[in-house]
């Protein structure tokens, strides 16, 4: 499969931890407290987030064929895409959701190794699908649209939920840096609550709760939405989407509850 997002070719320096105690980051106030399930040490700058994001992915489109391609990646064969018709609503969460094969804690230490990807020294979650990431930057397109990143996952009968906050990232490019994120282990109903309040009742969260409900999954929320990600347009996204799709009906993708059908008679393309 070819791919039409910009592809970097710049290297990602590698980012030394700093000898200052590192900035602990909690999951996002709508993840509700439950136990902690370990943390994940990311070496990050302010100087990586920019230039590897604002820099590279210009335009708000990108974050999602980034979020996209990475369920692709992960062997989805369900997507969905969830923009609120409010988006400066208190709390507004754009989300990407996806049934693939999701991360467990050591899953998301890997997210978040900055510039390293293990795509295509580990087995392909499906045979038939070649990896289209490899920089390990790819989530790092969502800064352009919000300050806040979280991650909940259904792995292994558990549910994690962990939470980059942008705004408490310092620090130059060439200098260290590093923050730690909290991983909270939730219960199923929790869980069920958080991605509720992003992308409310109805469908998909009765696939994703319900009793035919995959056994892994992953919700991509991006919320304290920026002015980009305020400025967002339902429609534009979604002609983004159909037009970048695969023809491929192992991977489906809807929008705001809709499936898409793309627009591409090749189907070669996401
Ligand atoms: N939706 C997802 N499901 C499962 N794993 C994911 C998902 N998104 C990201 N990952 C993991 O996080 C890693 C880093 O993602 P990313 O920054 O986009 O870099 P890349 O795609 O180049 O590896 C991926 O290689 C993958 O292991
Ligand atoms: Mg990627």
């Amino acid at each position: 499969m070819s791919c039409v997002r910009l592809i970097p070719n710049a290297t990602v320096p590698v980012i030394e931890p700093s000898t200052n105690a590192p900035v602990q980051i909690e999951p996002a106030e709508f993840v509700p407290p439950w136990t902690d399930a370990g943390h994940i040490n990311v070496n990050i700058n302010f100087g990586i987030v920019e230039q590897f994001s604002e820099g590279l992915y210009s335009s708000p489109n990108k974050t999602f064929e980034e979020l996209v391609t990475n369920a692709y990646d992960a062997g989805a064969h369900r997507v969905w895409v969830h923009i609120p018709d409010k988006l400066n609503a208190d709390g507004a969460i754009v989300s990407v959701i996806d049934d693939g094969e999701s991360m467990d804690v050591a899953g998301l230490q890997n997210l978040w190794q900055i510039g390293q990807s293990t795509k295509r020294t580990r087995p392909s979650p499906l045979a038939s699908r070649k990896p289209v990431g490899r920089f390990g930057i790819g989530k790092l397109a969502t800064y352009v649209l919000a300050n806040e990143l979280t991650y909940v996952c259904k792995k292994g009968g558990e549910f994690l939920a962990a939470t980059m906050d942008y705004r408490k990232v310092t620090g130059r490019l060439a200098e260290a840096g590093q923050v730690v994120l909290d991983v909270r282990q939730l219960t199923e109903s929790d869980a069920r609550a958080t991605l509720m309040s992003a992308i409310g009742d109805g469908e998909p969260l009765e696939s994703l709760f319900g009793p035919s409900a995959p056994s892994n999954w992953t919700a991509a929320l991006m919320s304290s939405l920026k002015e980009r990600g305020l400025r967002l347009e339902q429609g534009r996204v979604r002609w983004i989407l159909s037009v970048a799709l695969p023809l491929n009906p192992q991977f489906q993708l809807w929008f705001n509850g809709t499936p898409l059908a793309s627009s591409k008679a090749d189907g070669t393309k996401i």
